[in-house]
């Protein structure tokens, strides 16, 4: 698999020749060339990440990332610190240095109102007209990203600095986390030296999906993309922000540039020079122009892929900047514009039951409807009744509710002045007994808030929750099961159990009431292609046994390859395996083994098979190191994970234990004695990084 973009070639991309292993690494090079491969890199990543448009094959880019792997092993002294190789992160930090600036970095006064709006224009006319300069001033309006400001520093067209706002005048230099900002070029397309302001942020799938994983993981969960981003750039690891989908968008240069004389030429200039500039700025002649954009914008703001909270709007032209100059905290030329409150008070009607797929029940609140920034709400989420204890809440109480990340609307607090007077309109929440779909006695695992449904029965509801997780994108991606069909194939027992879904019949979906032949060939279709594209690191994903989220699954299927060899290992030998796994953890391989263990689930996955369901986990096919595992232990001169994807790339396989099935133990500095002690009695070989190296390069160590 590609190291950089899995398979993401855009169309336009060719598949240019690819150099022979002999070429690539048969040399020594020179710095030049090294030198140009660095920025042809860097070019390759803007087009790819900037410009969503690459003009490179996946493989053509890799092999030009082994050839610059292999010269910056061959010569660590010509290594540069804007090299891609950088953008994997680094070693840990032991805190951030300070940066002081020059210009300080201002906060912008907020406006809520088109009352509020229409006194800054007037402000700025005055302000304008006072000296002089009768035209009608020009605003450049642009998203208002909720994340967090950044200053970044070019020399001779090449990232050197990247700090954050701090108190405004003094930042901390994150330079480390923002080279592993994937759309955050090192180099600009000219060699200028550039001070330029913006904003780095977390697009909101990343965030969900990052969520997703801390909750599978057991780790709490980040409140919102704002925080998620803040909390990245804090870590002293950058190896760590690496993995976290952070992006950057620059809106402001710091000094002047010959030549351009607005704002929106900035902008445009920033463009040119192939940094990533804020979408969608719009420049408004008028007042009412101004006013219509900012309702445009009140429905645009959902379909972005961030969280917007407001707008900016700059007056365009830079002398009149100069003219309305600051006040003491914010310039006088530009104003944030707040979208309306996210939060509100309304009264909570009533509590339903909600059951999810692995059975939990969780209280979903219903409420007077409320508008919250332009949406009406009328349910929101309370996650278990630790927490409704915790908030002391009733039903028939007056509640804040809040949209958190913008998403699901969540009740933060209880008016309890509200309450006077009104005692015996109250109703206390008491946790519920039994099942709301199967009637099953509800339990509590040890160490869990949450109420689960055992699922006895089976379940129906959880039966459907379990199909719709089961059909998702990253599980075995079939589309076209939505939540209505679902609900009538399960209330017309056409599916009792997961694999159900493998004998569906067109006949059984075209007796489902409102289903056409067009759409049941769809829904077969979409089911054979799941079928035939699921791997086991997607199948075992899908099950959602607890705690397994994807990057756990494809751990399960790295090591065991088939669904077969899997159920052909017992449970307990399972088990042995997966908590020497680095990180997996005893809770989660106890619930691979209780699954495995459980007839029922057994039942299941036989089923899977005789229904001609059997998914393996690809291997690279092709390089020097096909078939090989290998697992390292210790310090090497560059992180893990770059060796990882080296040695996958050369068709081998990276796991992070030794077994009888490891090819080779490379070994670093401070080396961990269980794994060494692992290789002696398994005799697995033990080589060192050279030897490494050498086996990359399809030599024998
Ligand atoms: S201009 C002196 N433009 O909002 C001008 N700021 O509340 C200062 N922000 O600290 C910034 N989007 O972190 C500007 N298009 C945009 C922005 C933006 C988000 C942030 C920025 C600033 C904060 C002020």
């Amino acid at each position: 698999m590609s190291a950089k973009k899995k398979g993401a070639t855009k169309s336009g991309a060719t598949d240019a020749p690819v150099a022979t292993t002999a070429s690539l690494f048969g040399d020594e090079g020179n710095r030049d060339e090294y030198l140009a491969l660095v920025a042809e890199l860097l070019e390759h990543d803007r087009r790819y990440y900037v410009d969503n448009n690459p003009s490179i094959a996946d493989v053509e880019y890799d092999q030009k990332k082994k050839r610059l792997d292999a010269l910056e092993a061959a010569h660590p002294d010509w290594v540069v610190a804007h090299s891609p190789s950088k953008r994997v992160g680094h070693t840990p930090l032991s805190g951030f240095a300070k940066v002081e600036r020059a210009v300080a970095m201002l906060s912008l006064d907020n406006t809520y109102s088109a009352e509020d709006l229409t006194d800054f224009y007037s402000r700025v006319m005055r302000g304008l007209q006072g000296a002089g300069d009768k035209r009608v001033p020009e605003l450049v309006v642009e998203p208002k990203i909720d994340g967090i400001g950044i200053e970044l520093t070019y020399k001779a067209g090449v990232f050197v600095l990247g700090a954050t706002r701090g108190d405004g005048l003094i930042g901390e230099d994150v330079t480390q986390n923002l080279r592993t900002v994937k759309n955050l070029p090192m180099m600009l397309k000219e060699k200028v030296d550039l001070l330029v302001r913006g904003e780095v942020y977390m697009p909101r799938d990343g965030f969900d999906k990052l969520n997703a994983e801390r909750l599978s993981a057991g780790e709490e969960p980040f409140k919102n993309p704002r925080n998620a981003t803040g909390g990245t750039l804090k870590q002293l690891d950058s190896r760590i922000v690496a993995k976290r989908p952070l992006r950057v968008l620059l809106y402001e240069v710091v000094g002047e540039v010959p030549g351009i004389a607005t704002h929106s030429g900035l902008l445009d200039y920033l463009r040119r020079l192939g940094l990533p500039v804020y979408p969608d700025t719009k420049t408004v002649g008028s007042l009412d122009a101004l006013l219509a954009d900012t309702k445009v914008w009140q429905d645009k703001r959902m379909s972005l892929p961030f969280d917007v909270d407001g707008l900016v709007l700059k007056v365009n032209d830079l002398s009149q900047r100069e003219v309305l100059g600051f006040t003491a905290r914010a310039p006088r030329w530009a104003i944030a514009y707040k979208f309306p409150a996210q939060q509100g008070t309304t009264k909570l009607l009533d509590v339903e039951l909600g059951v999810g797929r692995t059975g939990v029940v969780t209280p979903v609140a219903v409420l007077a409807p409320v508008e919250l920034a332009g949406t009406t709400v009328s349910r929101a989420s309370m996650h278990n009744w630790d927490q409704i204890a915790r908030l002391g809440v009733m039903v028939g109480d007056f509640v804040l509710v809040e949209k958190a990340g913008e998403i699901i609307p969540q009740i933060v607090a209880v008016v309890k002045e509200r309450r006077v007077g009104r005692e015996s309109e109250l109703r206390a929440i008491p946790p519920p007994s039994h099942c709301p779909e199967c009637g099953d006695v509800l339990i509590k695992r040890p160490g869990e808030v949450a109420l689960r449904c055992p699922n006895t029965k089976p379940c129906p509801r959880q039966l459907r929750e379990a199909i719709t997780f089961f059909c998702n994108r990253d599980a075995m991606n079939i589309s076209g099961l939505g939540d209505k069909l679902v609900e009538a194939l399960v209330s017309a027992r056409h599916i009792r159990d997961l694999a159900d879904l493998f004998s569906l019949t067109k006949a059984q979906l075209l007796s489902l009431p409102r289903l056409g032949e067009k759409s049941a060939d769809n829904v077969l279709f979409a089911i054979a292609s799941g079928r035939a594209e699921a791997t086991l690191s997607r199948f075992l994903t899908a099950l959602g046994i607890h705690g397994i989220g994807w990057v756990w699954a494809q751990k399960i299927a790295e090591q065991y390859l088939s669904l077969e060899q899997l159920l052909r290992t017992p449970p307990d030998a399972v088990y042995r395996l997966l908590v020497g796994i680095h990180g997996f953890g005893e809770e989660r391989a106890g619930a691979v083994r209780d699954y495995l263990s459980d007839p029922q689930s057994q039942a299941l996955l036989r089923k899977f098979v005789s229904l001609g369901l059997s998914p393996t986990e690809p291997v690279a096919s092709t390089g020097p190191l096909l078939g090989k595992t290998f697992c390292i232990t210790g310090t090497l001169s560059k992180p893990r994970g770059d060796f990882q994807k080296r040695i996958e790339s050369a068709g081998g396989k990276f796991t992070s234990s030794v077994t009888k099935k490891t090819s080779y133990l490379i070994v670093g500095a401070e080396p961990g004695e269980d794994k060494r002690a692992a290789a002696i009695k398994n005799s697995v070989p033990i080589l060192d990084e050279a030897a490494l190296e050498a086996l990359l390069r399809g030599e024998t160590p």
